[in-house]
C-alpha cells in the first residue's frame, strides 16, 4: 500500500493550540493536531495522557479552552456533534450507542441526517447494502441489534457514519473488544476507507496495530503533543520512549513455584452446566481445576461462554448440574458475597457497568466490594483512613497514579479499568478471576500487571486468566484451555501449541 506523504497537502482539519483543563488535570496543553485525507492517523500515549479528550473536543462533545478548529484552513466553531456532524467528523465511541430492541436497519434510520418522518424502508437497505459491499461491512440489516456480536455492532457503528456523510472518522480504541480476527477485517475496512479519500484517526494502545494500519502517528505525553511522525519513520522502542520518557523493562518470568497436584486446588468445576435464554451461551460439561500458583489461561473469542464461566464462578449465575469447590469446600450455588468472603477477586469484563457506582467516588468504589473490612463500629462507620492507605499501597505498587476523589466517569478509560485491578488485588485474593484485565491499558501498566499477577501465584494464588490477547495468555498461563460455544474444546500446556491452532480452535475452525 503506498505511504502517502499528505505533509505536502492541506489537511482536511487542524486543531491549533487546543488547551482544555478539568479540576485538577490540564488534559490537554496547546495541542496542535493535523489530520489529512488519504490517511489513518494513530494518535497514541498512555492512560490519561489527553487522546480521548482532544478528540471529544473535535466531536464537539467538550469545548476546548483556548485553541482553534480549521478545516481546510478556515476556522470552524464546534459546540456539539451536530456541528460536527455538519462539519463531516463522526466519532465512534468506545461503548456504542445503539438501541438493542431495534433492527440494524433501524438504528442507522434513526442517525440519517435527512431521514423523513415517514421513510422508505427499502432506500435505507439499498444504501447500507450498497456501502456495505464497497467496503466490507456486511451485515444484515434486518437482525436486530443486541443479537449481534460487538465487532457486527462496531460494523453498524461505522455504517451509520458514512451514511451520515462523515468523511473524517474517529475511532476511540476501536480494536479494544475485538477478537483477533476482527481487528484484520476492521484494518482491512478502514484500508478501502483510505483509498476512497476518508480521513481516519485511530487511537489505539497495540503498537502492532499502530504498525499495521497507520500512516502517521501522534503521541501525547500528559497532555502535550511529545512528537508526530510519518509511520516509516517509527519504530516500537522510540514509541516507547516517547510515551513514556523511558525505556520499559522486558516482563521477566518470575521464578514460579510448582504447583502439586497432591494440593487442595482453589477452584474445582466438575462437570458444570448452565441454562440460558435468548442470546447468551449455556456452558456444557465443564470441568475444570486450578492449583495454588496456577495460571490457567481460557482462550476464545468473547461470547463463547467466557462471561458465563466468570459469572457461574463468582455467583451471579446458576448452575443448573454440576459442582463448584473452591479451597475444598462446596459453594455450589452459594451467594456472590460469601464467595468474595472466602477470598475470590472478580475483574468483570466491563468495569464501568458492572463494577462500579457512578455517583460514588474511586475511594467510595473501592470500599464497595470490602465493606465488612472497613466497618468499624458495629457497621456505623467506614474507617476511610485504613481504606485509603491499604488501596494506595497496591496503587503505588503497580505503578498507578489515578485520583480517589474523583468519580469514576471522569476517569480516563485505563485508569478506570486500573481502579477495579487495584480494588480487586489489594486484598491478596486466593483465587483471582480475571476477564480481559489488560484491556485498555498502556504499555508500561500492562507490564505491571502481568507481573502482580505472576507475583500474586508465586504467593500461593490461582488466577483463571480469560483473554482473548494470545500472547499475554502464551506469556502467562501454566496451561490454556479453549472455550467455544460453552464448551471447553482443548487443553494445552502453552509449550506443546502454536498461537496459529489455538486460534483457529477459538473461531471453531479446527476440530479437536
Ligand atoms: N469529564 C471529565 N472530568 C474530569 N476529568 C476528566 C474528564 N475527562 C477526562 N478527564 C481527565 O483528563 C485526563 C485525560 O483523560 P483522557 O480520557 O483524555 O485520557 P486518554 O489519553 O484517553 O487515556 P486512556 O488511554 O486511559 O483512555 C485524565 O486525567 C482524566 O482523568
Ligand atoms: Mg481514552
Amino acid at each position: 500500500m503506498p505511504i502517502t506523504t499528505g505533509a505536502h497537502s492541506l489537511p482536511i482539519v487542524s486543531m491549533r493550540g487546543i488547551t482544555k483543563s478539568f479540576p485538577n488535570v490540564l488534559a490537554n496543553d496547546d495541542i496542535n493536531f493535523d489530520i489529512f485525507e488519504s490517511e489513518i492517523h494513530a494518535l497514541l500515549g498512555e492512560n490519561g495522557a489527553g487522546k480521548s479528550t482532544l478528540m471529544k473536543i473535535l466531536y464537539g462533545f467538550y469545548r476546548e479552552d483556548s485553541g482553534e478548529i480549521l478545516q481546510r484552513n478556515k476556522p470552524i466553531s464546534i459546540k456539539s456533534p451536530q456541528d460536527a456532524r455538519n462539519y463531516q467528523i463522526g466519532m465512534v465511541f468506545q461503548d456504542f450507542t445503539q438501541i438493542p430492541a431495534f433492527s440494524v436497519l433501524e438504528n442507522i434510520a434513526l442517525f440519517l441526517p435527512d431521514l423523513q418522518p415517514v421513510y422508505k424502508q427499502k432506500e435505507v437497505e439499498e444504501r447500507i447494502t450498497e456501502l456495505a459491499e464497497r467496503y466490507g461491512l456486511h451485515v444484515d440489516p434486518y437482525t436486530i441489534v443486541s443479537k449481534l456480536s460487538i465487532g457486527e455492532q462496531q460494523k453498524v457503528e461505522i455504517l451509520k457514519l458514512l451514511l451520515s456523510d462523515a468523511r473524517l472518522l474517529i475511532l476511540d480504541e476501536p480494536t479494544r473488544v475485538l477478537a483477533p480476527h476482527e481487528v484484520e477485517a476492521l484494518f482491512e475496512v478502514l484500508d478501502n476507507l483510505r483509498k476512497d479519500g476518508y480521513a481516519i484517526v485511530i487511537i489505539t494502545h497495540k503498537f502492532k496495530e499502530v504498525f499495521a494500519c497507520s500512516d502517521r502517528i501522534t503521541v501525547l505525553r500528559e497532555g502535550r503533543v511529545a512528537d508526530t511522525m510519518l509511520r516509516t519513520e517509527a519504530n516500537e522502542k522510540i514509541l516507547i520512549r516517547m510515551m513514556f520518557a523511558k525505556e520499559l523493562p522486558e516482563l521477566q518470568a518470575v521464578q514460579k513455584i510448582d504447583h502439586k497436584t497432591e494440593d487442595v486446588p482453589v477452584l474445582k468445576l466438575t462437570n458444570i452446566e448452565t441454562f440460558s435464554e435468548g442470546n447468551t451461551v449455556s456452558l456444557k460439561k465443564i470441568n475444570l481445576e486450578i492449583f495454588p500458583g496456577e495460571i490457567v489461561g481460557v482462550a476464545g473469542v468473547s461470547g463463547n461462554g467466557q462471561k458465563e464461566l466468570g459469572d457461574v464462578i463468582l455467583g451471579m449465575e446458576k448452575s443448573v448440574v454440576g459442582e463448584k469447590l473452591l479451597f475444598g469446600k462446596d459453594f455450589t450455588n452459594r451467594a456472590i458475597r460469601e464467595i468474595r468472603r472466602s477470598g475470590v477477586g472478580f475483574i468483570p469484563e466491563n468495569p464501568l457497568l458492572m463494577a462500579t457506582t457512578p455517583f460514588m467516588t474511586v475511594l467510595e468504589n473501592m470500599v464497595l466490594t470490602n465493606t465488612d473490612r472497613y466497618s468499624r463500629h458495629g457497621g456505623l462507620k467506614i474507617d476511610w483512613q485504613a481504606v485509603k492507605t491499604d488501596y494506595q499501597m497496591t496503587q503505588e505498587e503497580l505503578g498507578f497514579t489515578f485520583p480517589f476523589y474523583s468519580m469514576p466517569k471522569s476517569l480516563s478509560g485505563g485508569n478506570l479499568q486500573k481502579m477495579v485491578i487495584v480494588r480487586e488485588m489489594t486484598h491478596d485474593p486466593r483465587l483471582l478471576i480475571a476477564l480481559y484485565i489488560t484491556r485498555g491499558l498502556d504499555a508500561q501498566s500492562t507490564i505491571a500487571v502481568h507481573r502482580a499477577l505472576l507475583q500474586s501465584c508465586e504467593n500461593g494464588a490461582g488466577v483463571l486468566l480469560i483473554s482473548e490477547d494470545l500472547e499475554e495468555l502464551f506469556a502467562l498461563s501454566d496451561r490454556l484451555i479453549v472455550l467455544f460455544k460453552g464448551e471447553i474444546v482443548d487443553t494445552f500446556q502453552p509449550s506443546e501449541t502454536t498461537m496459529y491452532k489455538v486460534g483457529h480452535l477459538m473461531t471453531g475452525a479446527l476440530g479437536s
